[in-house]
């Protein structure tokens, strides 16, 4: 069954929710904070090892009644119902989604089109754990009976951010094995990468859903080519592995049938890490933290399925987001997790939200008259505070931003780890407080400054404050807490998109560079240009010049 196909400024929560914002939106959070002192414990919800206060929001809690009953309007306990029972709500492509199916427990009965998947699911989860232990422990060697030292991954967008996140997410796990990432078209990329390895001990992973991505096809053949200058053809089988829907693509390219790992149309590539995808990962830090990786994220799954609304954290996240996109007219959304180890995290979710929302047209194929998806970015804390907080704490326009912080380092250094996350607390205070004009005098005051001076400065130094944040503390950095994290992202993906009225999980937009990228490489490589704008065809002859 499809998803309801209603606009959301039309029910009577979006109309309440206008005139709320009119009556809230000059409120300020240091206002509300001194008004009620449960505010904190009202707006905090702690679940498993996650803390997740979002209290520094511009909301009361008539915002989040309101909030709550525009999800009921537009029927969000029946779409994650569908969500979760593999009916085809990709309908453009006319697909289930079902990258939840993948982490759920080998008892479950997830139906695709009436057959239980999870049997098909467990035994490729099997061949992973095989495969991965087999190259781990130095039993499948390489073609000169060496065992295996480095993996390159093949594969780009889903099939190359999950696991590059992850394996950086999860280095303090890593084994012995080096993990590579190739992505780009840019010959500069693979060869960078190919300069460091020994063909001998090296294992080549290419991912691809579809197995005609020309960035992945043109790297593989690239390293098939530089490997061939090495080994010989039947080397390849105990080099190359393959994870993709596509067999006999795979088989075209020579890959050995033992090292095929099949995917399914039902897993969405921006959602695809936790299949066959993170063959990568589970080589990277063995097979078992893959696997909790994949529990964490059941875990939270079943949190968002089962959770009210008041309680949910993924369901509020989302809310909290339309409010501000919506109300607030915030067109960006930062990410700042105060931990190295998830540097490449903003830039994973980048696909994962801005592929999935970056929609303008509704489910009835109209244009929408209201924004949708918000532009996600973001850099680890505290690098990121000497580099663009200044714009979110003074500048022009509203950013909220997720907070995401660890009770425990991993590495134990208390001294570093007291430092991090006393930069992580006073940011969320400073960019809720702001510091007033008051503050300013009396603070350059206490300095002896002169009133001239006072005078000049005071205007610059003034905080407004009253910049929204979410703050997520979690217990420790282990694969069971980052699988639940990625999923609680996801699953705020698929509320915003229900809430918009949009179709989440097709990617069309991305379809006709590729296409244009396609007609003018053949006009790089003849010696005729076919028909462009003028722009495009000068641009191009300066080029072959
Ligand atoms: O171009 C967008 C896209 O289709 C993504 O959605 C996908 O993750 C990426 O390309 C790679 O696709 P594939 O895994 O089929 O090579």
């Amino acid at each position: 069954m499809s998803l309801n196909r209603i606009n959301p400024t039309q029910t009577p929560a979006w109309i309440k929710l206008n005139n709320h914002y009119n009556n809230i939106k000059n409120e300020h959070l240091r206002s509300m904070f001194a008004s009620d002192a449960k505010r904190a414990e009202k707006f905090t919800l702690q679940w498993n090892d996650f803390l997740f206060d979002y209290s520094k929001n511009r909301i009361d809690e008539s915002t989040m009644e309101l909030l709550m009953q525009l999800a009921n309007e537009v029927s969000l306990e029946d779409s994650i119902k569908k969500y979760f029972s593999g009916d085809a709500i990709n309908e453009t492509e006319g697909r289930a989604v079902l990258h939840t199916a993948l982490r759920s427990k080998e008892t479950d009965n997830v139906r695709v089109n009436g057959v239980n998947v999870m049997p098909e699911v467990y035994e490729v989860k099997a061949h992973i754990k095989e495969f991965t232990n087999a190259v781990i422990n130095g039993e499948l060697k390489g073609y000169t009976g060496k065992p295996f030292t480095d993996v390159v991954n093949i594969g780009i967008g889903g099939s190359d951010l999950g696991p590059a996140m992850v394996t950086e997410a999860l280095k303090y796990y890593k084994n012995h094995l080096s993990v590579h990432f190739v992505s780009n078209v840019d010959g500069d990329h693979v060869n960078e990468v190919l300069k460091t390895l020994d063909p001998e001990t090296t294992l080549f992973v290419v991912v691809s859903k579809t197995f005609t991505t020309q960035e992945t096809l043109s790297n593989a053949t690239t390293i098939k080519k530089w490997f061939l200058r090495h080994a010989t053809q039947q080397d390849i089988a105990k080099h190359f592995a393959a994870v993709s829907t596509n067999s006999e693509k795979i088989a075209e390219f020579g890959i050995d049938a033992a090292n095929v790992f099949p995917m399914w149309d039902w897993v969405g590539g921006r959602f695809s890490l936790w299949s066959a995808v993170g063959l990568t990962i589970a080589l990277a830090v063995g097979y078992d933290n893959f696997n909790d990786m994949l529990k964490g994220a059941n875990e939270a799954d079943i949190h968002f399925k089962e959770t009210d609304f008041s309680e949910n954290i993924p369901v509020i996240m989302a809310l909290l987001s339309v409010w501000y996109n919506n109300f607030y007219g915030a067109e960006t959304e930062a990410i700042i997790p105060y931990t190295q180890y998830l540097s490449r995290f903003s830039a994973y979710l980048q696909q994962g939200i801005m592929e999935s929302n970056g929609k303008s047209v509704d489910r009835s194929g109209n244009v929408v008259g209201y924004e949708t998806g918000t532009i996600i970015w973001g850099e680890p804390g505290t690098n990121s505070q000497h580099a663009f907080f200044q714009l979110i704490h003074q500048g022009t326009k509203l950013i909220p931003t997720d907070f995401i912080g660890y009770k425990h380092s991993l590495h134990g250094d208390k001294g570093h780890h007291n430092k991090l996350m006393a930069n992580f607390f006073a940011q969320t205070e400073a960019l809720m407080n702001g510091k007033t004009k008051e503050e300013v005098v009396s603070e350059l005051q206490a300095k002896n400054t002169d009133q001239e001076e006072i005078d000049a400065l005071t205007p610059f130094k003034v905080f407004e404050g009253n910049k929204p944040t979410n703050t997520i503390l979690i217990d420790k950095l282990t694969p069971k807490s980052l699988g639940a994290l990625i999923a609680f992202y996801e699953h705020k993906i698929f509320v915003q998109g229900v809430i918009w009225n949009i179709y989440s999980y097709d990617q069309w937009g991305v379809e006709l560079g590729k296409q244009l990228a396609g007609t003018i490489l053949k006009d790089i490589e003849s010696s005729e240009l076919s028909n462009h704008d003028s722009s495009t065809l000068r641009l191009l002859q300066y080029f072959k010049k």
